[in-house]
């Protein structure tokens, strides 16, 4: 006879397999970087078109900049989404034979004098690279937002702590606390399991937290990973390669989050939006990181 614990959990998964699990609360659009494929990423203008395109969510990555400033970028360094190395040409680091600008050396004032978006194309000239703050005036009260601490390490060596001036930014916009603003639902995401028990352990974080991978967890590793989070985001592969990784997930109460489905990238499916079905009906997953918002399969 199967024990109570047993059917419990049969049923939690039955119920996860129609529903999606908390924070989400329907099959749910994050753009990726704002409308990156439409877009330059991480410019109000990306932002401001994933809002057009009805995206539940807007993706924020934060750097932090010399002056302990979050702003929204994916790289650690600025060359490839700005024209830094026209602005400040004598300001490169070599590293491994190549010059690089690095984010932490450079001052909110310096960094929003570069251009972030010519490079996308010529019609985009002018958009600047977003603080944290800006990031959340243009979203606020009109979408979900799920900023990703990205190379908190890096910032850490330097003196910097970038979950305490993430969680500052969120209290000051009273985004600090689940349910806080229900038009505007906080989740945190990072590749760094430290990032995310900092979160958790020194800055008392009662937002919901999803941790980022790329390697295939077994259901144990899972059940460790739900000391520090309530949700997992595999890379898109890793759930095409073993879809049970989901049941694995949803079976401990953690939603699924994948990334990244963008247009010109879907393997085995004739385009972005036939993958996103696939994820979302016969894989179940909760959320998807996605370049293109507006492809998202509403039915
Ligand atoms: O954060 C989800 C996805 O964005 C992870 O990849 O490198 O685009 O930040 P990346
Ligand atoms: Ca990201």
């Amino acid at each position: 006879m199967r024990s109570l614990a047993a059917l419990l959990v049969l049923a939690s998964v039955a119920v996860a397999a129609d529903k999606p699990v908390a924070p989400y609360t329907k099959p749910t659009c994050i753009a990726h970087r704002g409308a990156s494929f439409d877009a330059p990423e991480h410019t109000l203008a990306a932002y401001e078109l994933a809002l057009k395109y009805g995206a539940d969510f807007v993706e924020p990555d934060l750097q932090l900049t010399k002056d302990g400033v979050l702003v929204c970028l994916h790289d650690t360094t600025l060359e490839r989404t700005t024209n830094v190395k026209d602005v400040f040409p004598d300001r490169a680091k070599e590293v491994n034979g190549k010059k690089t600008w690095p984010v932490a050396e450079f001052t909110l004032k310096e960094i929003q004098m570069l251009d972030a978006g010519g490079w996308k194309d010529k019609k985009f000239a002018g958009q600047r690279v977003p603080t944290f703050q800006q990031m959340i005036d243009a979203v606020k009260g009109k979408a979900g937002i799920i900023p990703e601490t990205k190379a908190p390490e890096v910032y850490g060596k330097l003196g910097l702590n970038m979950e305490k001036e993430l969680m500052a930014v969120l209290k000051a916009n009273k985004l600090d606390a689940p349910g806080a603003d229900p038009k505007t639902p906080v989740v945190i995401q990072s590749f760094s399991a430290e990032s995310l028990k900092a979160l958790r352990k020194d800055h008392a974080c009662r937002l919901p937290l999803v941790y980022l991978f790329t390697v295939d967890q077994t259901a144990e590793k899972l059940k460790e990973m739900k000391e520090y989070a309530d949700g997992i985001a595999p890379n898109k592969a890793l759930v095409l390669k073993r879809p049970g990784l989901v049941a694995d997930a949803h079976a401990l109460g953690m939603s699924v989050t994948v990334w990244t489905c963008r247009s010109g990238s879907t393997g085995q499916f004739k385009d972005v939006k036939a993958e996103m079905r696939h994820m979302l009906k016969e894989l179940k997953v909760d959320a998807i990181f996605t370049d293109n918002p507006d492809q998202f399969p509403k039915e």
